[in-house]
């Protein structure tokens, strides 16, 4: 699902407390348009593996449309998929709405609930009991990660098969692990986001864009400048940055960065929703 197999977690930039550590109950997580995750999807019984990349596009009436890459190792496919507000995968089947009913949050232990999800040929159904059975640490490709499992049981009914034989029914087992401790980088593209206020006066402010698939700084090279050595940028304005990043005198027309702040990211980090990695009182006194 979502949050298996995102490939790092950042946690400089802790901002608002929300669930700990892999503690139940989880509550709903919220996507922003421009993030994306990539899950791999591998069949037990042929070994064959999918994997997929999804972006978030837009959020509609509680329904988020995702861009959806995925490479089976011979076909590489793009389409549009759609995932109700609680992550659950959507189809229309004969105009009707159907939701895989995955996850029900806030997911707390013992939590059931139901889910019948029509096939896309319309010719029968799964129908799944879903109960939170607790706390589990799984390994995958991106890493270890405390978890909430979810289990659930139930049966599939093909409408047009009259007999066992002919593969009218049988029983449905499916596991998933939610990790609540991974969160996105928060923002899109440049002007997308407001600002997170900073807290204290002399705090290297957030990045309120994103900056996934930028070329590393390196001694000759920095993308950033690209964009903060200049007011304005293809008519974008741009925050510039200011004195005590350059070499004094500054000069107007051409000003330098100065050696000691040339690798940005060493104090600017992208804004993520994530809760503060020990608990404190420290109240800011920015005027902002
Ligand atoms: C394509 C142009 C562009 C590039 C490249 C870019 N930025 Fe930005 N950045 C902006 C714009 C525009 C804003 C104004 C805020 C906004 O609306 O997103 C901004 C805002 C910021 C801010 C917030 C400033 C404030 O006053 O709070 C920081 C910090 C920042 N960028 C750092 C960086 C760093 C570090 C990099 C390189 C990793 C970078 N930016 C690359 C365009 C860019
Ligand atoms: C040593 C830490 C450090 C480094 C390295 C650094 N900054 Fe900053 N930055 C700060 C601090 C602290 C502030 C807020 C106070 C200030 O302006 O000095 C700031 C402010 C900013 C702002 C807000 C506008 C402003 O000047 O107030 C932008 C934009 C910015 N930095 C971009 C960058 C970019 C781009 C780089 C890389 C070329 C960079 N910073 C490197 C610490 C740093």
């Amino acid at each position: 699902m979502r949050n298996l197999a995102l490939t790092c977690v950042f946690a400089y930039a802790a901002l608002s407390s929300s669930t700990a550590v892999g503690q139940v109950p989880a509550e709903r997580p919220e996507l922003f348009p421009g993030e994306s995750w990539t899950f791999h999807e591998k069949n037990i019984k042929t070994g064959g593996l999918l994997i997929y990349r999804h972006e978030m596009q837009t959020k509609e009436a509680d329904v988020y449309l995702l861009k959806e890459d995925s490479d089976n190792g011979t076909n590489k496919k793009q389409q549009l998929v759609r995932r109700s507000a609680d992550l659950n995968r959507m189809r229309t089947v004969a105009g009707q709405p159907v939701d895989s009913g995955w996850f029900s949050f806030p997911l707390a232990a013992g939590k059931t609930w139901q889910a019948k999800e029509r096939w896309p040929n319309n010719q029968g159904y799964d129908e799944v009991t879903y109960e939170v059975v607790g706390q589990e640490k799984i390994t995958v490709p991106a890493g270890t990660f405390d978890t909430i499992k979810i289990e659930g049981t139930g049966f599939w009914h093909n409408e047009t098969a009259s007999t066992w034989a002919m593969g009218r029914d049988d029983k449905i087992a499916i596991a998933i692990w939610f990790a609540p401790e991974i969160k996105n980088y928060q923002g899109s593209k440049p002007g997308g986001q407001a600002l997170i206020q900073r807290t204290f006066a002399q705090q290297p402010p957030l990045i309120p864009h994103k900056v996934d698939g930028f070329d590393d700084i390196t001694a000759e090279e920095n993308t950033c400048l690209d964009c903060h050595i200049h007011k304005e940028v293809r008519g974008q304005k741009i925050p510039q940055i200011k004195e005590s990043h350059l070499i004094k005198p500054v000069n107007a027309d051409a000003p330098q960065v100065h050696n000691s702040r040339w690798q940005c990211n060493s104090c600017h980090v992208p804004q993520i929703d994530a809760k503060p990695l020990v608990e404190n009182v420290f109240k800011g006194n920015a005027k902002k």
